[in-house]
């Protein structure tokens, strides 16, 4: 459906997410003809550098997609929601990274390495959702075990970066840290309160049952991948000030049976994940060893000794939300059909 060499547009270019799409086409060497960067008004006329050459950013119109073969966007669910459509009228495939379109029926919601297939079925310019990141996260490294044996139940802990809450938040972050070095009051724009050695109940809106947003995606969007509207799940999702990896305690209960060693076996196959687990070392996943990587590191991964042998696991995981949260698995769609057309 795209041509071998797309011209390819980025919404939100500026943000970052935006930026980190920017740098993985350039590093995964993505064939197209030209990339168009968007932002809003503001960022009109700036200059960004790619593969040595300077590209101007460009306002988002409604006229921005004439031409366009591919759309990744990831500037918020208000811009998503109007332009979205507009670009697959124009003819461009979208994919999506805001929450805007992922839990309707129509809209696959896609992780490659969990639900790939899907995108099998696509034959004309559409809408793609690019699920939550804590979502793609726990799934990359989950989805292998419940193939093999099914999960009934999964119990989720995350440790969010500032990225998740988009550029200006890692600013602040960064800011914090200069102000403590300085002994200056902090800065407050983004969370309303310090964030720097401090740690959070999650940002997004706490519903009337107690959870936040970022936890009910955890549960219906694995719920729409995995087409499995049995699993229980709960989540606890809270922000820790590192910049730009999650990490997540992920405890699963089976309804198969499964040993350690086979679950580790399992996941040392799987894609897109790297065990990093060495008990002697104490050395397990980390945020900065996750970040500026495609993989998601799963460590700590030992049987639940809470539950009848077989029947449980406990992992922890780490995974850059920049990336595979979001950039990266965007692209990994878009590459699919890339590649489909170059096979043809
Ligand atoms: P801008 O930099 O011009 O504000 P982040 O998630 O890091 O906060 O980034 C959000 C991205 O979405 C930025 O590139 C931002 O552009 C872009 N954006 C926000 N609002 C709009 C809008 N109304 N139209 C186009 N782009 C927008």
């Amino acid at each position: 459906m795209l041509p071998s060499e797309p011209v390819v547009a980025i919404v939100g270019a500026t943000g970052a997410v935006g930026e980190e799409m920017l740098s993985i086409l350039a590093q995964r060497r993505f064939p197209m003809q030209s990339v168009k960067l968007l932002a809003s008004k503001r960022s009109a006329g700036s200059v960004v550098d790619f593969r040595g050459r300077r590209l101007l950013v460009e306002e988002l119109t409604e006229d921005s997609f004439d031409g366009v073969h591919l759309a990744l966007f990831s500037a918020g669910k208000t811009v998503s929601k109007q332009y979205c459509p507009i670009a697959v009228q124009a003819g461009a495939l979208v994919v999506d990274n805001s929450s805007c379109f992922r839990m309707d029926p129509a809209v696959p919601l896609v992780v490659p390495e969990v639900n790939g297939h899907v995108l099998d079925r696509i034959t004309k310019p559409c809408i793609i959702a690019n699920p939550n990141c804590s979502t793609i996260i726990a799934l990359v490294a989950v989805t292998p075990l419940h193939r093999a044996v099914g999960v009934e139940r999964m119990v989720v802990s995350t440790y969010q970066a500032a990225s998740g809450a988009g550029a200006a938040a890692m600013k602040e972050l960064e800011t914090q840290a200069r102000e403590f070095v300085a002994g200056f009051p902090y800065t407050t724009k983004i969370f309303g309160r310090q964030y720097l050695f401090n740690v959070f109940s999650h940002n997004s809106a706490v519903g009337e049952d107690g959870y936040n947003e970022e936890e009910k995606k955890l549960l219906n969007e694995t719920r729409k991948m995995w087409e499995d509207n049995a699993v229980r799940i709960t989540a606890t999702c809270v922000r820790v000030p590192t910049l730009r990896a999650h990490c997540e305690s992920i405890n699963l209960t089976f309804r198969g049976s499964l040993k350690e060693a086979d679950a580790r076996d399992i996941l040392a196959m799987a894609p897109g994940v790297k065990i990093v687990d060495d008990r002697t070392a104490n050395k397990f996943p980390e945020p900065i060893d996750a970040a500026g990587g495609d993989d998601v590191l799963i460590g700590r991964i030992r049987a639940d000794l809470s539950q009848a042998p077989g029947k449980g696991i406990d992992l922890f995981v780490a995974g850059d939300q920049l990336r595979k949260g979001a950039a990266q698995n965007a692209i990994q769609i878009a590459e699919r059909f890339v590649r489909v057309k170059a096979a043809v």
